[in-house]
């Protein structure tokens, strides 16, 4: 069996970018017989950039409800704030101190990001140490993530290493990072990647007239109707072929290159292609963020048996240490 885990920060709304390039093949890992899957909610880590608790609790509530609006499965697996298991912070210290300075001083997330901030605050700086916790309290062995945190894995291989090899015990799990390569990198409105910090996301959770909205935004050349148009390097076909099966997707290319076919006509169309494809996780997504308390009892579902290993784990962690 292997024990996959990974977590999402609360920081804004999942977007199409998030979805496909991150839950999406997250869920699929977690329905191969045998896995079993922590997905958590990385609201601490959120406190780095995010100050304002009630965008923070919005948030919590829209990626639990992402996971769940996506049919994760609560049963077999766990779905939990980081925040409600506070081991994790406990265990955050104690890694810090077989964390050698100068690893996170030169981690490339710490000084992207520091080089980028007036005020710089030691929960940056420290953040991989927590990541690591998140992941060897749990005995992760499996950690799917973005290439931006690879060397966050890294890290936390370093620390768990030096760990074990102190008290020579195999105290802490390694973990590996699994990176999918096959895995797209969505565009959004605008051509670049798709991402919250750019302002050029798809909420794909949207009321439809405010989706449709956001579609009409996607940049495209100034080609009239009926010049034919090359699809390949048109940011609303790149959207619509992730999302659109074999013949749709040749049925608009030969569209875009007999002419007579306008972009507005290609936003609709992917409008129209994003309200079925998504129509059932729209719908759960708005009940649950429309009754939180169902939200909530799922979550402490997950918490409750996140809990019971995180206990387990720091009574071995603190007998080894002395505690
Ligand atoms: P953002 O860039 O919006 O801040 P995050 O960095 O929080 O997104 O990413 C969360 C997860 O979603 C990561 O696993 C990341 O690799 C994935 N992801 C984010 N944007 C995209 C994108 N445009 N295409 C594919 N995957 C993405
Ligand atoms: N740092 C990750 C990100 O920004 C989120 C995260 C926090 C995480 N703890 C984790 C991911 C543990 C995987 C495992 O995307």
């Amino acid at each position: 069996m292997s024990r996959i885990l990974t977590g999402i920060q609360s920081t804004n709304i999942p977007h199409l970018g998030n979805i496909l390039g991150a839950v999406l093949p997250a869920i699929e890992l977690s329905k191969q017989p045998g896995n079993e899957s922590l997905f958590f909610i990385a609201d601490l880590h959120s406190l780095t950039t995010q100050k304002e608790a009630a965008q923070r609790i919005n948030s919590v509530n829209s990626v639990a409800a992402t996971w769940l609006a996506f049919d994760f499965d609560t049963q077999k697996n766990l779905l939990y704030r980081q925040s409600r298991i506070p081991e994790v912070c406990e265990l955050t210290w104690y890694l810090s101190c077989f964390t050698p300075f100068p690893m996170l001083a030169n981690a490339h997330s710490f000084k992207d990001k520091s080089g980028r901030l007036s005020d710089v605050y030691t929960g940056l700086f420290t953040y991989p140490v927590l990541m690591a916790a998140d992941i060897i309290l749990y005995d992760a062995e499996f950690v799917p993530v973005g290439k931006d945190q690879v060397q966050h894995i890294e890290i936390t291989r370093d620390i768990a290493q030096k760990f074990n090899g102190q008290y020579n015990q195999e105290i802490f799990v390694l973990p590996q990072a699994k990176v999918d390569e096959s895995v797209m990198i969505v565009p959004g409105t605008d051509g670049q990647k798709m991402s919250k910090s750019y302002n050029n996301y798809i909420n794909i959770f949207l009321p439809e007239k405010e989706l449709l909205k956001v579609v009409k935004t996607i940049v495209t050349d100034a080609k009239t109707l009926e010049e034919p148009k090359d699809p390949d390097t048109c940011n609303v076909f790149k959207l619509y072929r992730l999302l659109a099966n074999e013949t749709q997707i040749s049925e608009m290319r030969t569209n875009y290159m007999k002419g007579g076919y306008g972009y507005g006509h290609a936003k609709t169309a992917l409008y129209e292609l994003i309200l079925s494809k998504f129509e059932k996780p729209r719908i759960r997504y708005n009940e649950l963020m429309n009754n939180t308390s169902l939200l909530e009892k799922e979550l402490q579902v997950g918490e409750e048996k996140a809990k019971k290993r995180a206990q387990e784990k720091l009574k071995q962690v603190r007998s080894v240490l002395g505690f």
